[in-house]
């Protein structure tokens, strides 16, 4: 067993990692940090799991623990990393945009891994530092990454993502409140989403011309789930698409390519990533789909502590989906 301590525990991500450490059968959870709730009860931030644990909120941390998730906001992460040593032996797995970027990824000497399985499997293998990637990024990155590999992608790339109101964290918003978000849609940072610079990096690790990336997000009134479709000029037919997919995804553990179109609710509440292809005259219709929470945030976590640790890269995440 490894202990394992959580950073950020009352939120939406630090949650989803509770609820899938409980259940995990080579990690304990040694502490759940919270700024706001030390000496509470985790139930009282995440009242489902009453009756799964007694465990408390702590207002301090075991910096001797075998791996730390920090699952804080944009520049926390690097600020509680400066105000709180862990051991040299404790792997840190970070949830936020911290240290995804390049020149982000060498913090006080600690080099961080981006961590996508897909692409960077053995170095996430030996890695003792990982940046998790965004949830749109995932989503996207998955759709793209055969394509780029292939040196496919040099025409422009249009792409649409609905995500769940869950993606903006646990604090309410103007947006997230329920009269505004329920029955309702709009579209958000037209093209100057934060994650465009990420997603641009890896497809360009792959190949290191690609098209211009037009990307539109909208919100979505449910709470979870991400599903984007990108379009761009392929010149190969339908089944050359979906061959190079299944090959580039053949030993991926999460990512799958569907034969039928798909809808949100088949990976909610799993780790999956679910990818389809469509041909239209000349353009290449990519579709994708995951938990924003789950492959797009702590599921996705998980699993590159189970590649991390040398575990079977799917415990603690078989899960099930809600579908109906
Ligand atoms: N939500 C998603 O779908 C998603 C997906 C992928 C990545 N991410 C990234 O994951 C990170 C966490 O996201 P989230 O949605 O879980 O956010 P969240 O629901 O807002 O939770 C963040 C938690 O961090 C704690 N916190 C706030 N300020 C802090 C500080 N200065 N120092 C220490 N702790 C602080 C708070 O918990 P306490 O009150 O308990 O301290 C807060 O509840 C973000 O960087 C986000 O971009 C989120």
């Amino acid at each position: 067993m490894i202990n394992v301590g959580i950073i950020g525990g009352s939120g939406y991500t630090g949650g989803e990692l509770i609820r899938i450490l409980l259940q995990h059968p080579q990690a304990k959870i040694d502490f759940v940090y919270s700024t706001t709730r030390a000496g509470k009860k985790v139930t009282t931030a995440h009242p489902d799991l009453l009756g799964t644990t007694e465990m408390e909120f702590t207002g301090g941390i075991n910096p001797a623990v075998d791996v730390v998730f920090l699952c804080l906001g944009h520049g926390n992460s690097s600020k509680f990393l400066q105000e709180n040593k862990f051991s040299d032996r404790t792997k840190i797995i970070d949830l936020s945009t911290d240290f995804r970027l390049q020149e982000d990824a060498v913090f006080e000497g600690k080099e961080f891994v981006y961590g996508l399985p897909e692409l960077k499997k053995s170095d996430i293998q030996k890695a003792n530092h990982i940046a998790n990637p965004g949830c749109f990024a995932t989503t996207i990155e998955l759709a793209l990454l055969p394509l780029a590999q292939a040196g496919l992608l040099q025409h422009d790339i249009h792409i649409n993502a609905i995500t769940g109101s869950t993606g903006a964290g646990v604090r309410p918003s103007e947006t997230t409140h329920f009269s505004w978000r329920n029955n309702n849609a709009s579209w958000y940072k037209p093209f100057t989403h934060q994650h465009l610079e990420e997603i641009e990096e890896v497809l360009k690790s792959r190949h290191p011309h690609i098209g211009e990336l037009y990307f539109l997000p909208h919100r979505g009134d449910f709470p979870r789930g991400i599903l984007a479709t990108a379009y761009t000029k392929f010149n190969g037919n339908e089944e050359d698409a979906i061959q190079l997919y299944r090959n580039f995804y053949k030993e991926a553990a999460f990512t799958h390519v569907a034969e039928a179109p798909l809808h949100l609710k088949q990976v909610v509440n799993t780790n999956n990533c679910h990818i389809h292809l469509h041909k239209h005259k000349n353009i290449l219709l990519i579709t994708s789909a995951t938990d924003n929470l789950l492959k797009g945030a702590s599921g996705q976590a998980v699993q590159n502590m189970n590649l991390m640790f040398g575990f079977p890269e799917d415990d603690g995440l078989r899960l099930k989906a809600g579908v109906f």
